[in-house]
């Protein structure tokens, strides 16, 4: 394990300014997307809307690192460039999803255990080679009646350690993250409660496993009510409690925390990011690491006509930018109305 280059790693994805595209969206969930905007899920659709989103000017101003999927790592730009050594040239550090999904736990209804850890050095090695420096693993943790169990919690915290084990042996920076979902009707108290036991348990079992923290980025939800919820806490509230809640779990050798957006709107993701960001100061950089908030409206700008390619272009970048100025607080709901 090189520990100065994981470090190293660490610290430029998280870098202030910058954060992380999510564009590693499986198979199954890149069609939903494309669902959306009815448009046909075909490899070569797959490969221009990344093509899109990499290609877009300026991009490496605010990103710090693309997360890839199996296909998207393979694929190259129209021009024949692969994806990866075209985000490197940028200054974009490309990195790869290597879970296998979110399956049912069984004996355990409603919950589910991320899988993927068979053959994973193998694959750790083949991705290092073509050019990932991270990794991602997503756990999920669901909120309902009776759930999430503590078994369920230990078993996804177990995982996530031996993920988070095998990238740093391989010199891959792994980021280790547990999702608790928004879904529901649940309060940001009960949202604050489970995701405190997740970390708790995340944690216990990173150092267990020996994780070398200075070499890791977290990529937790944001404590927030669930979706559904009668009374939804304010954007303050969320502040708050995602502040009290992460300075109570995670370790100050963490360099950087990085969010989900989880089903938040793109706005609504920006501005509790940056009204976090205005609590600090915080041991560790807090930054993004959005799929769909960084997303939304170029995919819907874009609709899967190469005439729209440049004004949906227009639209990630100004995501990028907002996202970008949220990290050292500096957002406002005013910079909306301004033209990308
Ligand atoms: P969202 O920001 O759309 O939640 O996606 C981030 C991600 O990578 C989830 O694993």
């Amino acid at each position: 394990m090189n520990r100065s280059e994981l470090a190293r790693t660490a610290s430029e994805m998280v870098a202030k300014g910058k954060g992380i595209l999510a564009a590693d969206e499986s198979t199954g969930t890149i069609k939903k997307r494309f669902d959306s905007i009815k448009l046909e899920s075909t490899e070569e659709n797959r490969r221009s809307y990344r093509e899109l989103l990499f290609t877009t000017p300026g991009a490496a101003e605010s990103i710090s690192g693309v997360i890839l999927f199996d296909e998207t790592i393979r694929q190259k730009t129209r021009d024949g460039v692969p994806f990866p050594e075209y985000l490197s040239k940028q200054g974009i550090i490309p990195g790869i999803k290597v879970d296998t999904g979110a399956k049912p736990l069984a004996g355990f209804p409603g919950e589910t255990i991320t899988e993927g850890l068979d053959g994973l050095r193998d694959r750790l090695t083949e991705y290092r080679k073509l050019g990932a420096r991270f990794a991602k693993w997503r756990a999920v943790i669901d909120i309902g009646p009776g759930i999430p169990t503590t078994f369920a919690i230990e078993a996804n915290a177990h995982a996530l350690a031996r993920y988070a084990a095998l990238c740093q042996e391989q010199d891959i920076v792994p980021i280790v993250e547990p999702e608790v979902l928004m879904d529901g009707d649940h309060s940001i108290e009960r949202c604050e409660e489970v995701t405190g036991a997740v970390l708790q348990a995340v944690f216990a079992q990173l150092h267990a496993h020996r994780i070398y923290f200075e070499g890791m980025v977290l990529k937790p939800n944001m404590v927030i009510s669930g979706k559904k919820a009668a009374n939804r806490a304010s954007p303050e509230q969320v502040a708050e409690a995602t502040v009290r809640c992460l300075k109570r779990y995670v370790p100050a050798a963490v360099p950087g925390i990085a969010f989900l957006s989880g089903g938040q709107s793109e706005t609504e993701a920006t501005l509790h990011l940056s009204l976090i960001n205005q609590l600090g100061p915080l041991p560790w950089n807090l930054t993004f690491s959005y799929g769909r908030a960084l997303q939304e409206s170029a995919l819907k700008t874009w609709a899967g006509n190469p005439a729209n390619f440049q004004a949906a272009q227009k639209e990630f970048a100004k995501r990028a930018k907002l996202n970008g100025l949220a990290t050292t607080g500096r957002y406002t709901l005013e910079m909306e109305k301004q033209a990308a």
